[in-house]
């Protein structure tokens, strides 16, 4: 009973396969192993990953039609997809817009046709984001808010595949739900974002930036929250119903947004370092705040996050100090 797991070798995909095989089951992992961030942070994370015998690793590009249709046909037994890879980030889909496209539309695409032909399929739960959001300024952010002004071409991707997504519950009865991520953190994170940065900068004595002045909240939402989260999720595909598509939308947050300038001094105190602070403006794509309305999410799942800034970020610097012997 194989979950196929999209960017394995990423932060999130990372977690959830380790958490899934110290479950006992068994992970069918794909990624493309790109050079978005250090590769060699993949390949260490894929490392601890293939020690495990129920582990099977694909270096696949999710927008390669014949690759994936290639896997399904080798796996049929698939009964769960949790689909990560994605092109991710905010600012970077203003360098390279077409990247986005092809992981996060055509990726899409071509993963939920070969979804629908696979027979035991029981659940295909993917990864959106906060980003949908955009513009909203209502906080907190809930699922039934607007989420067609995103400020980003991420956003807009993400947008996207929940749109594609209700056409294929739909149009081929496939049970899908879509999980809006907030401000991921943790051990084994990703190097493009704002703790990562921080925490490197800060270690090399050099200026961190601090973007609309530090006039930021965020709802950042720690790893093995996420983790359970949709590992609850994965469980409990939508229940049939004759009137609705089976296709639901939750968000993923801690459920409590955090001024940026909180967040730096957490960071401060577990680096035992004072930081130098570069003020800069909004930058083009961002949003002031987010803020993760729950209520669905803990009613459908029991969702509980557990993990506060001042538990979570030292755990980050002690990894990160581990690892990089910093
Ligand atoms: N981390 C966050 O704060 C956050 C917030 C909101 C949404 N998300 C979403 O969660 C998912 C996982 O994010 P993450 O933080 O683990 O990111 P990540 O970049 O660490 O992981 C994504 C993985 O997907 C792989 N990938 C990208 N394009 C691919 C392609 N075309 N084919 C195959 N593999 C490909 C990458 O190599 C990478 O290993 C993404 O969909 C992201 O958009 C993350």
């Amino acid at each position: 009973m194989p979950i196929l797991i999209t960017g394995v070798a990423g932060f999130i995909g990372f977690h959830l396969a380790e958490v899934l095989l110290g479950q006992g089951r068994q992970v069918i992992g794909v990624d493309n192993l790109n050079d978005y961030y250090d590769p060699a942070l993949k390949q260490a994370r894929l490392e601890r990953l293939t020690a495990d015998a129920n582990f099977r690793f694909h270096k696949i590009d999710i927008a390669e039609r014949v690759a994936v249709e290639m896997l399904a046909a080798e796996y049929r037994d698939i009964t769960g997809v949790v689909h990560l890879a994605s092109q991710a980030g905010v600012r970077y889909s203003l360098v390279n817009p077409y990247a986005y496209t092809n992981a996060n539309v055509e990726g899409h695409l071509v993963l939920l046709e070969a979804a629908r032909r696979l027979p035991d399929l029981k659940h295909f739960v993917y990864a959106s984001s906060s980003s949908v959001y955009g513009a909203n300024t209502k906080l907190p952010f809930a699922v039934t808010d607007r989420t067609d002004n995103p400020v980003s071409l991420y956003g807009a991707t993400k947008k996207t595949m929940e749109v594609m997504s209700d056409s294929y519950a739909r149009m081929w009865n496939l049970p899908l739900t879509g999980l809006r991520f907030f401000t991921v953190y943790g051990p084994w994170g990703r190097p493009d974002m704002a703790a990562f940065i921080f925490i490197r900068k800060i270690l090399a004595g050099e200026p961190i930036p601090v973007f609309n002045n530090g006039d930021m909240m965020r709802d950042f939402t720690y790893i093995d929250d996420i983790v359970a989260g949709v590992v609850a999720c994965l469980d409990r595909p939508p229940e049939p119903s004759n009137s609705e598509p089976p296709h639901r939308l939750y968000n993923i947050g801690n459920n409590n947004s955090e001024p940026l300038m909180r967040f730096i001094e957490i960071l401060e105190d577990a680096l035992g370092r004072k930081a130098e602070y570069d003020f800069l403006p909004m930058q083009p794509g961002d949003v002031r705040a987010t803020y993760a309305d729950i209520e669905a999410t803990r009613r459908d799942f029991g969702f509980e996050p557990s993990t506060p800034i001042d538990v979570g970020l030292p755990r980050l610097v002690n990894w990160y100090r581990d690892y990089y012997g910093a």
